[in-house]
Protein backbone atom coordinates (compact mmCIF):
# COMPACT_ATOMS: atom_id res chain seq x y z
CA UNK A 1 0.00 0.00 0.00
CA UNK A 2 1.12 3.37 -1.06
CA UNK A 3 2.11 5.46 2.44
CA UNK A 4 1.66 9.39 0.72
CA UNK A 5 -1.81 10.52 1.93
CA UNK A 6 -1.58 12.84 -1.05
CA UNK A 7 -4.08 12.31 -4.32
CA UNK A 8 -2.71 13.63 -7.82
CA UNK A 9 -5.27 15.43 -9.58
CA UNK A 10 -4.97 15.02 -13.37
CA UNK A 11 -7.12 17.24 -15.00
CA UNK A 12 -8.67 16.10 -18.58
CA UNK A 13 -11.09 18.16 -19.40
CA UNK A 14 -8.90 19.51 -22.80
CA UNK A 15 -8.23 16.16 -23.84
CA UNK A 16 -10.47 13.60 -22.85
CA UNK A 17 -13.79 16.38 -21.98
CA UNK A 18 -12.66 17.71 -25.55
CA UNK A 19 -13.46 14.31 -27.30
CA UNK A 20 -17.53 15.49 -25.92
CA UNK A 21 -18.87 15.99 -29.74
CA UNK A 22 -19.39 19.85 -29.97
CA UNK A 23 -17.14 20.61 -27.09
CA UNK A 24 -13.87 21.81 -29.29
CA UNK A 25 -12.01 24.56 -27.51
CA UNK A 26 -10.07 27.17 -28.94
CA UNK A 27 -6.43 27.79 -28.06
CA UNK A 28 -7.38 30.98 -26.25
CA UNK A 29 -9.86 28.51 -24.48
CA UNK A 30 -7.49 26.17 -23.27
CA UNK A 31 -5.21 29.06 -22.42
CA UNK A 32 -7.62 30.45 -20.07
CA UNK A 33 -8.46 27.57 -18.92
CA UNK A 34 -5.12 26.18 -17.79
CA UNK A 35 -4.18 29.29 -15.95
CA UNK A 36 -7.75 28.38 -13.60
CA UNK A 37 -6.58 24.94 -13.26
CA UNK A 38 -3.32 25.83 -12.36
CA UNK A 39 -4.28 28.84 -10.09
CA UNK A 40 -6.65 26.23 -8.47
CA UNK A 41 -4.01 23.59 -7.59
CA UNK A 42 -4.70 21.15 -10.05
CA UNK A 43 -1.33 19.16 -10.20
CA UNK A 44 -1.44 18.16 -13.93
CA UNK A 45 -2.86 19.02 -17.08
CA UNK A 46 -3.70 17.31 -20.03
CA UNK A 47 -4.23 20.10 -22.77
CA UNK A 48 -4.71 17.48 -25.70
CA UNK A 49 -3.21 15.23 -28.09
CA UNK A 50 -0.34 17.65 -30.15
CA UNK A 51 0.21 14.88 -32.94
CA UNK A 52 -3.70 15.12 -33.42
CA UNK A 53 -3.49 18.14 -35.34
CA UNK A 54 -1.28 21.62 -35.90
CA UNK A 55 -3.94 23.18 -33.81
CA UNK A 56 -3.79 20.90 -30.97
CA UNK A 57 0.05 20.90 -30.91
CA UNK A 58 0.19 24.22 -30.60
CA UNK A 59 -2.31 24.58 -27.94
CA UNK A 60 -0.67 22.32 -25.71
CA UNK A 61 2.27 23.99 -26.22
CA UNK A 62 0.73 26.98 -25.07
CA UNK A 63 -1.05 26.35 -22.33
CA UNK A 64 2.23 24.72 -21.09
CA UNK A 65 3.80 28.65 -21.44
CA UNK A 66 1.13 29.82 -18.83
CA UNK A 67 1.74 27.15 -16.22
CA UNK A 68 3.23 28.26 -12.84
CA UNK A 69 2.77 25.12 -10.95
CA UNK A 70 0.98 21.94 -12.82
CA UNK A 71 2.71 19.74 -14.95
CA UNK A 72 1.49 19.30 -18.81
CA UNK A 73 0.77 16.68 -19.68
CA UNK A 74 0.28 15.75 -23.52
CA UNK A 75 -1.54 12.39 -24.84
CA UNK A 76 -0.01 9.97 -27.44
CA UNK A 77 -0.55 6.68 -28.56
CA UNK A 78 2.30 4.00 -28.85
CA UNK A 79 3.72 5.50 -32.03
CA UNK A 80 6.84 6.97 -32.88
CA UNK A 81 5.54 10.06 -34.44
CA UNK A 82 2.88 10.88 -31.88
CA UNK A 83 5.43 10.59 -29.16
CA UNK A 84 7.96 12.41 -30.56
CA UNK A 85 5.68 15.26 -31.42
CA UNK A 86 4.17 14.92 -27.59
CA UNK A 87 7.78 15.22 -26.37
CA UNK A 88 7.98 18.44 -28.70
CA UNK A 89 4.94 20.16 -27.58
CA UNK A 90 5.64 19.47 -23.44
CA UNK A 91 8.87 21.47 -23.89
CA UNK A 92 7.15 24.79 -23.40
CA UNK A 93 5.95 23.96 -19.86
CA UNK A 94 8.27 24.10 -16.66
CA UNK A 95 7.75 19.92 -15.93
CA UNK A 96 6.40 18.26 -18.92
CA UNK A 97 4.76 14.32 -19.09
CA UNK A 98 4.18 12.04 -21.75
CA UNK A 99 1.21 10.32 -21.51
CA UNK A 100 1.12 6.68 -23.92
CA UNK A 101 -1.83 4.58 -24.01
CA UNK A 102 -2.45 1.33 -26.02
CA UNK A 103 -5.37 -0.70 -25.70
CA UNK A 104 -5.00 -4.18 -23.81
CA UNK A 105 -8.08 -6.18 -23.90
CA UNK A 106 -8.95 -8.87 -26.40
CA UNK A 107 -11.93 -7.16 -27.77
CA UNK A 108 -9.65 -4.09 -28.70
CA UNK A 109 -6.51 -6.29 -29.52
CA UNK A 110 -8.11 -7.76 -31.96
CA UNK A 111 -10.83 -5.43 -33.25
CA UNK A 112 -9.27 -2.30 -33.05
CA UNK A 113 -5.49 -2.47 -33.21
CA UNK A 114 -6.01 -6.29 -34.92
CA UNK A 115 -2.84 -7.33 -32.95
CA UNK A 116 -1.40 -9.93 -31.45
CA UNK A 117 -1.38 -9.73 -27.15
CA UNK A 118 2.87 -10.34 -27.66
CA UNK A 119 2.88 -7.65 -30.15
CA UNK A 120 1.32 -5.67 -27.56
CA UNK A 121 3.86 -5.97 -24.78
CA UNK A 122 6.50 -5.61 -27.49
CA UNK A 123 4.70 -1.82 -28.22
CA UNK A 124 4.06 -0.71 -24.39
CA UNK A 125 8.30 -1.32 -24.19
CA UNK A 126 9.04 0.44 -27.43
CA UNK A 127 6.43 3.70 -26.55
CA UNK A 128 7.63 4.22 -23.03
CA UNK A 129 10.85 3.80 -23.60
CA UNK A 130 11.33 6.41 -26.63
CA UNK A 131 8.72 8.30 -23.90
CA UNK A 132 11.58 8.34 -21.50
CA UNK A 133 14.11 9.48 -24.37
CA UNK A 134 12.09 13.08 -24.07
CA UNK A 135 10.91 13.19 -20.35
CA UNK A 136 11.40 11.47 -16.89
CA UNK A 137 7.58 11.48 -16.45
CA UNK A 138 6.24 9.22 -18.25
CA UNK A 139 2.59 7.91 -17.49
CA UNK A 140 1.26 4.74 -19.31
CA UNK A 141 -2.54 3.73 -19.81
CA UNK A 142 -3.45 0.24 -20.58
CA UNK A 143 -6.89 1.51 -22.24
CA UNK A 144 -10.03 -0.32 -21.43
CA UNK A 145 -8.21 -2.33 -18.83
CA UNK A 146 -10.95 -2.86 -16.86
CA UNK A 147 -12.52 -5.73 -19.62
CA UNK A 148 -8.56 -6.92 -20.15
CA UNK A 149 -7.40 -10.25 -19.00
CA UNK A 150 -5.53 -9.63 -15.22
CA UNK A 151 -2.55 -12.04 -15.92
CA UNK A 152 -1.69 -9.69 -19.31
CA UNK A 153 -2.73 -6.46 -17.55
CA UNK A 154 0.01 -7.63 -14.83
CA UNK A 155 2.88 -8.79 -17.41
CA UNK A 156 1.81 -4.95 -19.41
CA UNK A 157 2.21 -3.06 -16.03
CA UNK A 158 5.47 -4.43 -15.74
CA UNK A 159 6.43 -4.01 -18.93
CA UNK A 160 5.39 -0.30 -18.67
CA UNK A 161 7.44 -0.18 -15.04
CA UNK A 162 10.30 -1.63 -16.38
CA UNK A 163 10.70 0.92 -19.45
CA UNK A 164 10.59 3.66 -17.13
CA UNK A 165 6.99 4.55 -16.46
CA UNK A 166 6.51 7.04 -13.57
CA UNK A 167 2.69 6.87 -13.54
CA UNK A 168 0.59 3.52 -14.54
CA UNK A 169 -2.76 4.32 -15.71
CA UNK A 170 -5.62 1.75 -15.26
CA UNK A 171 -8.79 3.58 -17.28
CA UNK A 172 -11.98 2.27 -17.22
CA UNK A 173 -12.56 2.93 -20.58
CA UNK A 174 -16.46 2.14 -21.23
CA UNK A 175 -17.40 2.57 -17.66
CA UNK A 176 -18.02 -0.52 -17.63
CA UNK A 177 -16.48 -1.86 -13.76
CA UNK A 178 -18.16 -1.03 -10.05
CA UNK A 179 -16.65 0.04 -7.35
CA UNK A 180 -15.53 -3.23 -5.34
CA UNK A 181 -14.35 -4.67 -8.65
CA UNK A 182 -12.11 -1.62 -9.30
CA UNK A 183 -10.46 -1.54 -6.01
CA UNK A 184 -9.67 -5.06 -6.43
CA UNK A 185 -7.99 -4.34 -9.88
CA UNK A 186 -5.30 -1.85 -7.96
CA UNK A 187 -4.75 -4.12 -4.81
CA UNK A 188 -3.91 -6.63 -7.52
CA UNK A 189 -1.88 -4.94 -9.15
CA UNK A 190 0.22 -2.95 -6.74
CA UNK A 191 0.45 -6.37 -4.74
CA UNK A 192 1.49 -8.69 -7.59
CA UNK A 193 3.39 -6.68 -10.07
CA UNK A 194 7.25 -6.63 -9.15
CA UNK A 195 8.25 -2.65 -8.88
CA UNK A 196 4.88 -0.77 -8.43
CA UNK A 197 6.36 0.25 -5.20
CA UNK A 198 7.97 2.67 -7.29
CA UNK A 199 5.35 4.13 -9.28
CA UNK A 200 1.84 5.76 -8.82
CA UNK A 201 -1.03 4.08 -9.98
CA UNK A 202 -4.23 6.03 -11.50
CA UNK A 203 -7.44 5.97 -11.99
CA UNK A 204 -9.65 7.56 -15.05
CA UNK A 205 -13.25 6.46 -14.94
CA UNK A 206 -15.78 7.15 -17.59
CA UNK A 207 -19.30 7.29 -16.54
CA UNK A 208 -21.36 5.26 -18.84
CA UNK A 209 -23.56 3.79 -16.15
CA UNK A 210 -22.98 6.91 -13.49
CA UNK A 211 -20.26 5.37 -11.38
CA UNK A 212 -17.34 7.25 -12.35
CA UNK A 213 -16.63 9.18 -9.43
CA UNK A 214 -17.62 5.77 -6.76
CA UNK A 215 -14.72 3.45 -9.10
CA UNK A 216 -12.40 6.65 -8.49
CA UNK A 217 -13.43 6.69 -5.06
CA UNK A 218 -12.46 2.90 -4.60
CA UNK A 219 -9.39 3.43 -6.15
CA UNK A 220 -7.85 5.29 -4.25
CA UNK A 221 -8.87 3.03 -1.53
CA UNK A 222 -7.48 0.17 -3.13
CA UNK A 223 -4.16 2.02 -3.81
CA UNK A 224 -4.41 4.54 -6.64
CA UNK A 225 -2.71 7.74 -5.96
CA UNK A 226 -3.67 9.82 -9.13
CA UNK A 227 -7.63 10.52 -10.57
CA UNK A 228 -8.04 11.33 -13.60
CA UNK A 229 -11.08 13.60 -14.15
CA UNK A 230 -13.26 16.93 -15.76
CA UNK A 231 -15.01 19.59 -14.65
CA UNK A 232 -18.02 19.37 -14.42
CA UNK A 233 -17.83 15.85 -15.67
CA UNK A 234 -16.70 16.38 -19.44
CA UNK A 235 -15.62 13.48 -21.55
CA UNK A 236 -16.40 10.77 -24.11
CA UNK A 237 -19.92 9.70 -24.18
CA UNK A 238 -21.08 10.10 -20.54
CA UNK A 239 -18.20 11.88 -19.26
CA UNK A 240 -15.34 11.66 -17.00
CA UNK A 241 -15.56 11.78 -13.38
CA UNK A 242 -16.59 15.11 -12.16
CA UNK A 243 -13.34 16.86 -10.68
CA UNK A 244 -15.67 18.92 -8.40
CA UNK A 245 -17.21 15.89 -6.93
CA UNK A 246 -13.76 14.07 -6.31
CA UNK A 247 -12.31 17.07 -4.77
CA UNK A 248 -15.40 17.65 -2.27
CA UNK A 249 -16.18 14.08 -1.28
CA UNK A 250 -12.55 13.81 -0.31
CA UNK A 251 -12.58 17.09 1.77
CA UNK A 252 -15.91 16.52 3.25
CA UNK A 253 -15.60 12.85 4.26
CA UNK A 254 -12.04 13.46 4.93
CA UNK A 255 -12.29 11.23 8.14
CA UNK A 256 -13.35 7.72 6.46
CA UNK A 257 -11.27 9.11 3.31
CA UNK A 258 -7.90 10.82 4.76
CA UNK A 259 -6.51 11.41 1.22
CA UNK A 260 -5.89 14.86 0.24
CA UNK A 261 -5.87 17.33 -2.94
CA UNK A 262 -3.95 20.06 -3.44
CA UNK A 263 -6.97 22.01 -5.51
CA UNK A 264 -8.46 24.84 -3.52
CA UNK A 265 -12.46 24.18 -3.90
CA UNK A 266 -13.22 28.16 -4.08
CA UNK A 267 -12.48 28.11 -7.26
CA UNK A 268 -14.69 25.35 -8.65
CA UNK A 269 -17.60 27.37 -9.28
CA UNK A 270 -15.46 29.62 -11.87
CA UNK A 271 -13.89 26.63 -13.25
CA UNK A 272 -17.04 24.84 -14.17
CA UNK A 273 -19.05 28.25 -15.44
CA UNK A 274 -15.97 28.60 -17.50
CA UNK A 275 -16.05 25.32 -19.26
CA UNK A 276 -19.59 25.89 -19.39
CA UNK A 277 -19.06 29.08 -21.32
CA UNK A 278 -16.30 27.66 -23.59
CA UNK A 279 -17.95 24.29 -24.76
CA UNK A 280 -21.44 25.79 -24.62
CA UNK A 281 -22.19 22.55 -23.00
CA UNK A 282 -24.81 24.52 -19.83
CA UNK A 283 -24.79 22.71 -16.26
CA UNK A 284 -27.51 20.62 -15.20
CA UNK A 285 -29.30 22.81 -12.41
CA UNK A 286 -28.90 19.75 -10.11
CA UNK A 287 -25.43 18.67 -10.93
CA UNK A 288 -23.76 17.94 -7.63
CA UNK A 289 -21.41 21.02 -5.97
CA UNK A 290 -21.62 23.42 -8.93
CA UNK A 291 -25.38 22.91 -10.36
CA UNK A 292 -27.69 25.90 -9.53
CA UNK A 293 -29.92 24.28 -7.41
CA UNK A 294 -26.57 22.30 -5.17
CA UNK A 295 -27.76 24.75 -2.49
CA UNK A 296 -31.40 25.47 -2.55
CA UNK A 297 -33.79 24.75 -0.47
CA UNK A 298 -37.47 25.02 -2.04
CA UNK A 299 -39.34 22.75 0.78
CA UNK A 300 -41.00 24.96 3.38
CA UNK A 301 -39.67 21.74 6.02
CA UNK A 302 -36.13 21.87 4.54
CA UNK A 303 -35.91 26.36 4.82
CA UNK A 304 -37.18 25.87 8.35
CA UNK A 305 -34.54 23.40 9.22
CA UNK A 306 -31.85 25.46 7.47
CA UNK A 307 -33.27 28.58 9.06
CA UNK A 308 -32.58 26.61 12.54
CA UNK A 309 -29.46 25.51 11.45
CA UNK A 310 -27.54 25.07 8.34
CA UNK A 311 -25.78 21.62 8.58
CA UNK A 312 -29.67 20.20 9.18
CA UNK A 313 -29.74 20.23 5.01
CA UNK A 314 -26.30 21.31 4.47
CA UNK A 315 -23.01 19.00 4.18
CA UNK A 316 -20.65 22.01 3.06
CA UNK A 317 -21.20 25.64 2.47
CA UNK A 318 -22.15 27.07 -0.90
CA UNK A 319 -18.73 29.54 -0.27
CA UNK A 320 -16.36 26.57 0.19
CA UNK A 321 -16.80 26.12 -3.58
CA UNK A 322 -17.27 29.21 -4.46
CA UNK A 323 -20.66 29.03 -5.51
CA UNK A 324 -20.26 32.62 -3.05
CA UNK A 325 -23.48 32.88 -0.67
CA UNK A 326 -25.75 35.08 -3.26
CA UNK A 327 -25.62 38.93 -1.81
CA UNK A 328 -27.44 41.56 -3.16
CA UNK A 329 -25.04 43.69 -2.16
CA UNK A 330 -23.89 45.22 -5.73
CA UNK A 331 -26.23 47.42 -7.58
CA UNK A 332 -26.52 51.28 -9.01
CA UNK A 333 -24.70 53.04 -6.56
CA UNK A 334 -21.61 50.93 -5.93
CA UNK A 335 -18.86 52.47 -7.01
CA UNK A 336 -15.61 51.08 -9.68
CA UNK A 337 -13.87 50.11 -6.17
CA UNK A 338 -16.40 48.22 -4.64
CA UNK A 339 -16.82 46.66 -8.04
CA UNK A 340 -12.79 46.15 -8.41
CA UNK A 341 -13.16 44.21 -5.23
CA UNK A 342 -15.94 41.98 -6.14
CA UNK A 343 -14.77 40.90 -9.36
CA UNK A 344 -11.54 40.19 -7.26
CA UNK A 345 -13.44 38.27 -4.82
CA UNK A 346 -14.79 36.51 -7.75
CA UNK A 347 -11.66 35.42 -8.90
CA UNK A 348 -11.00 37.66 -11.57
CA UNK A 349 -8.41 40.42 -11.98
CA UNK A 350 -9.29 42.38 -15.04
CA UNK A 351 -6.82 45.06 -16.72
CA UNK A 352 -7.57 49.03 -16.45
CA UNK A 353 -9.29 48.82 -19.69
CA UNK A 354 -11.22 45.81 -18.83
CA UNK A 355 -12.36 46.79 -15.66
CA UNK A 356 -13.77 50.10 -17.19
CA UNK A 357 -15.59 48.81 -19.78
CA UNK A 358 -16.82 45.86 -17.46
CA UNK A 359 -18.27 48.66 -15.30
CA UNK A 360 -19.83 50.91 -17.82
CA UNK A 361 -21.97 47.29 -18.98
CA UNK A 362 -22.12 47.23 -15.01
CA UNK A 363 -23.84 50.11 -14.36
CA UNK A 364 -25.86 49.39 -17.63
CA UNK A 365 -27.38 45.84 -16.06
CA UNK A 366 -28.33 47.89 -12.99
CA UNK A 367 -30.37 50.41 -14.70
CA UNK A 368 -32.19 47.38 -16.37
CA UNK A 369 -32.33 44.67 -13.22
CA UNK A 370 -33.52 45.40 -10.10
CA UNK A 371 -30.85 43.39 -8.14
CA UNK A 372 -27.75 41.97 -9.61
CA UNK A 373 -26.30 38.87 -8.37
CA UNK A 374 -22.87 37.54 -7.99
CA UNK A 375 -24.08 35.00 -11.44
CA UNK A 376 -25.47 38.46 -12.82
CA UNK A 377 -21.48 39.83 -12.67
CA UNK A 378 -20.08 36.64 -13.36
CA UNK A 379 -21.56 36.41 -16.34
CA UNK A 380 -21.38 40.02 -17.35
CA UNK A 381 -17.25 39.54 -17.02
CA UNK A 382 -17.12 36.30 -18.74
CA UNK A 383 -18.83 38.00 -21.67
CA UNK A 384 -16.37 40.41 -21.78
CA UNK A 385 -13.51 38.36 -21.89
CA UNK A 386 -15.01 35.80 -24.50
CA UNK A 387 -15.90 39.15 -27.23
CA UNK A 388 -13.46 42.30 -26.72
CA UNK A 389 -11.05 41.52 -29.51
CA UNK A 390 -13.62 39.16 -31.63
CA UNK A 391 -13.06 40.00 -35.30
CA UNK A 392 -16.72 40.50 -35.95
CA UNK A 393 -18.46 42.23 -33.38
CA UNK A 394 -22.25 43.42 -32.23
CA UNK A 395 -22.83 47.05 -32.35
CA UNK A 396 -26.59 47.78 -32.43
CA UNK A 397 -29.31 45.53 -32.74
CA UNK A 398 -33.25 46.28 -33.41
CA UNK A 399 -35.97 44.07 -33.96
CA UNK A 400 -39.32 44.02 -34.58
CA UNK A 401 -41.22 41.25 -33.17
CA UNK A 402 -44.77 40.45 -31.74
CA UNK A 403 -48.34 39.23 -33.30
CA UNK A 404 -48.62 41.48 -36.61
CA UNK A 405 -45.01 40.80 -38.16
CA UNK A 406 -43.11 40.43 -40.39
CA UNK A 407 -40.84 39.81 -37.49
CA UNK A 408 -37.47 41.60 -38.92
CA UNK A 409 -34.35 42.38 -37.50
CA UNK A 410 -32.08 45.28 -38.18
CA UNK A 411 -28.39 44.57 -37.39
CA UNK A 412 -24.86 46.77 -37.26
CA UNK A 413 -21.98 44.68 -37.25
CA UNK A 414 -18.34 45.71 -37.01
CA UNK A 415 -16.76 43.07 -39.25
CA UNK A 416 -12.79 43.52 -38.90
CA UNK A 417 -13.17 46.84 -38.14
CA UNK A 418 -15.57 47.79 -40.60
CA UNK A 419 -19.21 48.61 -40.33
CA UNK A 420 -22.10 46.69 -41.80
CA UNK A 421 -25.80 47.31 -41.58
CA UNK A 422 -27.91 44.94 -42.75
CA UNK A 423 -31.69 43.87 -42.28
CA UNK A 424 -33.54 40.51 -42.39
CA UNK A 425 -37.21 39.20 -41.78
CA UNK A 426 -37.70 35.49 -40.16
CA UNK A 427 -39.70 33.22 -38.98
CA UNK A 428 -39.70 34.91 -35.69
CA UNK A 429 -37.31 37.55 -33.78
CA UNK A 430 -33.99 34.51 -33.04
CA UNK A 431 -34.48 33.71 -37.30
CA UNK A 432 -34.75 37.31 -38.38
CA UNK A 433 -31.44 38.39 -36.17
CA UNK A 434 -29.64 34.81 -37.39
CA UNK A 435 -30.71 35.46 -41.02
CA UNK A 436 -29.60 39.68 -40.67
CA UNK A 437 -25.98 38.23 -38.88
CA UNK A 438 -25.57 36.18 -42.44
CA UNK A 439 -26.51 38.98 -44.44
CA UNK A 440 -23.71 41.21 -43.32
CA UNK A 441 -21.21 38.33 -42.46
CA UNK A 442 -22.18 35.74 -45.06
CA UNK A 443 -20.79 31.75 -44.17
CA UNK A 444 -21.73 28.26 -45.02
CA UNK A 445 -21.93 27.20 -41.11
CA UNK A 446 -25.35 25.46 -40.34
CA UNK A 447 -27.02 26.17 -36.89
CA UNK A 448 -26.84 22.81 -34.82
CA UNK A 449 -28.17 24.53 -31.27
CA UNK A 450 -29.68 26.99 -30.06
CA UNK A 451 -30.48 27.51 -25.90
CA UNK A 452 -31.86 30.35 -23.52
CA UNK A 453 -30.88 29.90 -19.59
CA UNK A 454 -31.77 32.63 -17.03
CA UNK A 455 -28.81 33.75 -15.00
CA UNK A 456 -30.70 34.26 -12.09
CA UNK A 457 -34.49 34.16 -11.01
CA UNK A 458 -37.26 36.59 -12.00
CA UNK A 459 -38.35 37.84 -15.08
CA UNK A 460 -35.56 40.78 -15.43
CA UNK A 461 -32.94 37.65 -15.08
CA UNK A 462 -30.18 38.02 -17.44
CA UNK A 463 -30.53 35.54 -20.01
CA UNK A 464 -27.27 32.86 -21.06
CA UNK A 465 -27.93 32.15 -24.69
CA UNK A 466 -25.97 29.35 -26.38
CA UNK A 467 -25.19 28.51 -30.31
CA UNK A 468 -23.67 25.87 -31.84
CA UNK A 469 -22.89 26.25 -35.48
CA UNK A 470 -21.29 23.27 -37.83
CA UNK A 471 -19.53 23.49 -40.67
CA UNK A 472 -17.35 20.77 -42.57
CA UNK A 473 -18.06 17.89 -39.67
CA UNK A 474 -16.49 20.83 -37.02
CA UNK A 475 -18.55 22.23 -34.00
CA UNK A 476 -18.21 25.13 -32.49
CA UNK A 477 -20.18 27.03 -29.34
CA UNK A 478 -20.55 30.53 -28.49
CA UNK A 479 -22.42 31.71 -25.58
CA UNK A 480 -23.24 34.97 -24.37
CA UNK A 481 -25.04 36.85 -21.53
CA UNK A 482 -27.46 39.85 -21.45
CA UNK A 483 -30.76 41.42 -19.82
CA UNK A 484 -31.91 41.46 -23.33
CA UNK A 485 -32.19 38.25 -24.49
CA UNK A 486 -32.33 39.02 -28.13
CA UNK A 487 -29.20 40.78 -27.87
CA UNK A 488 -27.61 37.92 -26.05
CA UNK A 489 -28.83 35.86 -29.20
CA UNK A 490 -27.01 37.94 -31.60
CA UNK A 491 -23.61 38.15 -29.45
CA UNK A 492 -23.66 34.16 -28.99
CA UNK A 493 -24.33 33.74 -32.71
CA UNK A 494 -21.88 35.75 -33.30
CA UNK A 495 -19.22 34.54 -30.84
CA UNK A 496 -19.51 31.00 -32.05
CA UNK A 497 -19.11 32.20 -36.35
CA UNK A 498 -16.04 33.96 -34.56
CA UNK A 499 -14.41 30.75 -33.19
CA UNK A 500 -15.59 29.29 -36.37
CA UNK A 501 -13.84 31.78 -38.54
CA UNK A 502 -10.21 31.33 -36.02
CA UNK A 503 -10.78 27.51 -36.65
CA UNK A 504 -10.63 27.74 -40.28
CA UNK A 505 -8.49 30.50 -40.21
CA UNK A 506 -5.72 28.06 -37.88
CA UNK A 507 -6.29 24.48 -40.13
CA UNK A 508 -5.80 26.88 -43.40
CA UNK A 509 -2.23 27.76 -42.24
CA UNK A 510 -1.86 24.15 -41.08
CA UNK A 511 -2.38 22.65 -44.06
CA UNK A 512 -0.66 25.57 -46.11
CA UNK A 513 2.66 25.25 -43.99
O1 LIG B 1 -10.65 6.31 -21.47
C1 LIG B 1 -9.48 6.00 -21.79
O2 LIG B 1 -9.08 4.86 -21.83
C2 LIG B 1 -8.59 7.11 -22.15
C3 LIG B 1 -7.15 6.77 -22.31
C4 LIG B 1 -6.56 7.42 -23.49
C5 LIG B 1 -6.44 7.10 -21.06
O3 LIG B 1 -9.01 8.24 -22.24
ZN1 LIG C 1 -10.98 8.41 -21.24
Amino acid sequence: MPSSSNITIFDTTMRDGEQSPGAAMTLEDKVELGRILDQMGVNVIEAGFPNASNGDFEAVRAVGAVLDNAVLCGLSRAQPRDIERCGEAIKSAKRGRIHTFISTSPIHMKHKLQMAPEQVLDAVTASVTLARKFTDDVEWSAEDATRTERDFLRRCVEAAIKAGATTINIPDTVGYSYPDEYRAIFEDLIAAVPGADRVRFSAHCHNDLGLAVANSLAAVQGGARQIECAINGLGERAGNAALEEIVMALKVRGEDLPYHTAVDPAHLMRASQTVARITGFPVQYNKAIVGKNAFSHESGIHQDGMLKHAQTYEIMRPEDVGQGATSLVMGKLSGRHAFKKKLEELGYTLSDNALADAFHRFKDLCDRKRHVFDEDIIALVDDHIAHADAAIQVTRLRVVAGTDGPQTAEIDLAVNGEAVWRTARGNGPVDAIFNAIKAAAPHEAQLELYQVQAVTEGTDAQANVSVRLSSNGRSVSGRSADADTLVASARAYVAALNRLLALQARQGNADAA
